[in-house]
C-alpha cells in the first residue's frame, strides 16, 4: 500500500510550477489530489491528465474570500488529510513607486488569501491532518531589488506556521513550512531572462544554480507529511548569507 493511499490533498496553485510538482509527488504516493488553480484551466487540466489516480479541479481566486468559501462549499462531504498552501504571487514593489493596487494584490493573495483558505479548510480537515505552507527564503533574509513586500508576506507565512502549529495542536494537525530559494518557474522566468540578474542569483546560491520545482517537492516535502514533525521550517537551497548584499 502506498504512503498516502486513501488520503485527499488540496494543493493550491497546482496548475503550474512548484504546486504542480507537489501535486504529482503526492499523487505518486497514492493521494487523491484536489488541483486548485486561479485562471489557467488548461494548465490545471493538463496536470490532471498527468495524474493516474483520482484528481479534481477547483477554481478560486485566493484574493477573494467569497471565491474561497464557494470552492469549499463545492466539496460537499470531502475530508482533507493534507492542505498545501502553495499559490502565491511575486513582483517588485519598490518603496517610492508602489501603487495601492500593487500593495493590495500582493497582500490579498499571499497573506489574506492564505489565512482565509486555512480558516475555511478547518471544518474539512481531518484531525491529524497536515498543513504545509510554501514560504520563501525571501522571508528570512534581506532582499534587494524592491521585493520587500513579497519578503514580508513570506515572513508572515512563517509566523502563521509557528502559531498555527500551536493553535491546531489540540486537533493533532501538524503545520510546517517549506522555504524555497530561487526556483525556475513561470514566476521567475522573466526576471531571470536578464543574464546579469541570473548570474548574480547563481553566484549567491550555495549549489551554484537555481533550484527546480521537483526538488522542492522531493523527499524533504514528503518527509514533512510522513513524520510527526511540528513547526519545522525547511529552507532549500539553504541561504548562503543571512543578509543579501545590495548591488
Ligand atoms: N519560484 C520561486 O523562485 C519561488 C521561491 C520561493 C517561494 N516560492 C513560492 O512558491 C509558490 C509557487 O511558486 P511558483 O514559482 O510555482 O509560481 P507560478 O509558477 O507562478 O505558479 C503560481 C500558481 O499560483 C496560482 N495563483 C496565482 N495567483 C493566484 C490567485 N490570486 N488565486 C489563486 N491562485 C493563484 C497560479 O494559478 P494559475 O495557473 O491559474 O494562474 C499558479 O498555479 C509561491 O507561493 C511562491 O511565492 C517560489
Amino acid at each position: 500500500m502506498r504512503l498516502l493511499e486513501g488520503q485527499t490533498a488540496l494543493v493550491t496553485g497546482s496548475s503550474r510550477g512548484i504546486g504542480r510538482a507537489i501535486a504529482l509527488k503526492l499523487a505518486d504516493a497514492g493521494a487523491e489530489i484536489l488541483l486548485h488553480y486561479h485562471q489557467n484551466e488548461a494548465a490545471a487540466q493538463s496536470v490532471g491528465r498527468e495524474i493516474s489516480g483520482q484528481s479534481r479541479l477547483l477554481k478560486a481566486d485566493l484574493g477573494l474570500p467569497k471565491n474561497i468559501d464557494a470552492m469549499f462549499e463545492s466539496l460537499g462531504g470531502t475530508r482533507l488529510h493534507i492542505l498545501v498552501n502553495n499559490a502565491g504571487v511575486w513582483g517588485p514593489t519598490p518603496l517610492g513607486s508602489t501603487s495601492v493596487q500593487q500593495l493590495d494584490a500582493m497582500l490579498d493573495t499571499n497573506l489574506k488569501g492564505l489565512f482565509w483558505i486555512t480558516q475555511a479548510a478547518l471544518p474539512y480537515l481531518q484531525d491529524g491532518a497536515n498543513i504545509v505552507n510554501i514560504s520563501s527564503v525571501a522571508g528570512r533574509i534581506g532582499i534587494a531589488a524592491g521585493r520587500s513586500l513579497y519578503g514580508a508576506t513570506k515572513a508572515a507565512v512563517d509566523s502563521f506556521t509557528r502559531s498555527w502549529a500551536l493553535e491546531l495542536a489540540p486537533r493533532k494537525i501538524r503545520v510546517n513550512a517549506v522555504a524555497p530559494g530561487y526556483v525556475e518557474s513561470d514566476m521567475t522566468s522573466k526576471y531571470f531572462s536578464d543574464p546579469e540578474v541570473l548570474r548574480r542569483a547563481i553566484e549567491r546560491s550555495p549549489f551554484g544554480r537555481l533550484g527546480n520545482a521537483d526538488e522542492v517537492a522531493e523527499r524533504r516535502f514528503r518527509d514533512l507529511i510522513r513524520y510527526r514533525s511540528t513547526a519545522i521550517a525547511t529552507a532549500f537551497p539553504p541561504p548562503r548569507q543571512s543578509v543579501a548584499t545590495p548591488r
